[in-house]
């Protein structure tokens, strides 16, 4: 870390959302998928400010958000960075989807991010269906649901109620599918900001991101690298692997840079902001400078563009409930959402 030169913030890309708002194109991911302490992801986040990235991708599942926010308070105090310099996200989970709630879990994450507001605050999955930490692919909760769009709207609603109270500057959803956005869209007093979505190279999801993008909400997309350290859980046999496509790799060689230079530039060229997370400075250093240097070539773009492998990494097998087919229901693939 000491020998490498930060990023200059200034110079990173920024999307702006439909508020106004500026927002980094590459944002630090803070899941430590079950291998990552807390103690190391908030060593990651000093790191990760320190060498430029003002955009933090949070949630109150991922259990490391005090430990985040007490290395926030230390940059605040050597001066390294402002809290009004920083984009911070966070999440409600699955086990917040009450009344009243969802008020409680921006509490504790405003306590421990050690903050007033967020600039973000998303519903992480649109269901009230959790797991128990480290379980296996097979677990099922026996109160697991499918999706409710009234019960969803009663969430949402204490969202809307946050961004009304100023705790979080906007809101926004997560896992959703075009069927359930249609809903929420239609019913929102206050239309979501931002859609969190799996994107990288081999998971293009091209119809869920134009839809988004043209309702006006910004396109976040997450295991922009492929994930290629996910928890076990997320691990299936016909899986493919994005950084090392030939198609990648070829645009990486031209570049004279690491495959995952490549899945970052072209998230951004595209027109979303990413969050990868790594625990190496060299690799959070060269992510955040791979979107602040030479652009890929409409022709490199467009090759990108014909690798989609529909490759869903994040199936979410452990959030079905009794009598769900199997992961594709989460997903509503006949874009009917089932019941
Ligand atoms: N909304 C949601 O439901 C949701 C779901 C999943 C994830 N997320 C968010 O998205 C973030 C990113 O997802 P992710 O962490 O699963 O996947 P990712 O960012 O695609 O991949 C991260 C992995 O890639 C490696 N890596 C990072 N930079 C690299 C580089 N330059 N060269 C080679 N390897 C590199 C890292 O290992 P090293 O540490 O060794 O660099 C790390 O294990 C999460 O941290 C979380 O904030 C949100």
């Amino acid at each position: 870390m000491e020998n490498i030169i930060p990023v200059n913030s200034a110079k990173v890309p920024c999307f702006t959302t439909y508020t106004g708002a500026k927002i980094p194109a590459v944002g630090f991911g803070t899941f430590g998928s079950d291998h990552v302490s807390p103690a190391q992801m908030a060593e990651a986040v000093k790191c990760a400010i320190r060498l430029g990235y003002r955009h933090i991708d949070c949630a109150a599942v991922y259990g490391n958000e005090r430990e985040i926010g007490v290395a926030l308070r230390a940059l605040y105090a050597e001066g390294a960075v402002r809290r009004e310099d920083l984009w911070l996200t966070s999440k409600v989970w699955n086990d917040h989807h009450g009344d009243g709630d969802v008020l409680l879990s921006c509490a504790q994450t405003l306590k421990d991010l050690q903050t007033d507001y967020l600039d973000l605050m998303l519903i992480h999955w649109p269901f009230p269906n959790y797991h128990p930490p480290h379980c296996s692919v097979d677990c099922r909760n026996p109160d697991a649901r499918p999706y409710i769009h009234e019960n969803f709207m009663r969430v949402y609603r204490q969202l809307e109620r946050l961004a009304d109270m100023g705790l979080a500057r906007h809101i926004g959803i997560s896992n959703v599918t075009i069927p359930k956005l249609k809903l929420i869209l239609r019913d929102c007093r206050i239309k979501p900001a931002v859609n969190e979505m799996e994107i990288h190279p081999h998971f293009q999801q091209p119809e869920l991101y134009e839809f988004s993008r043209e309702m006006g909400l910004l396109n976040i997309g997450y295991c922009p690298l492929g994930s290629p350290n996910r928890p076990e859980r997320d691990k299936t046999p016909g899986d493919t692997v994005d950084m090392t496509d030939p198609v990648i790799v070829k645009i990486a060689e031209a570049h004279h840079v690491h495959p995952s230079a490549v899945c970052l530039k072209w998230a951004v060229q595209r027109g979303n902001a990413a969050i990868p997370m790594s625990c190496n400075p060299k690799n959070i250093y060269a992510n955040l400078a791979a979107v602040c240097s030479d652009l890929l070539t409409g022709a490199e773009m467009a090759a990108i563009a014909q690798i989609d492998k529909k490759c869903r990494l994040v199936k979410g097998h452990v959030f079905l409930w009794e009598g769900a087919k199997d992961w594709n229901d989460l997903w509503d693939v006949n874009g009917i959402i089932p019941q």
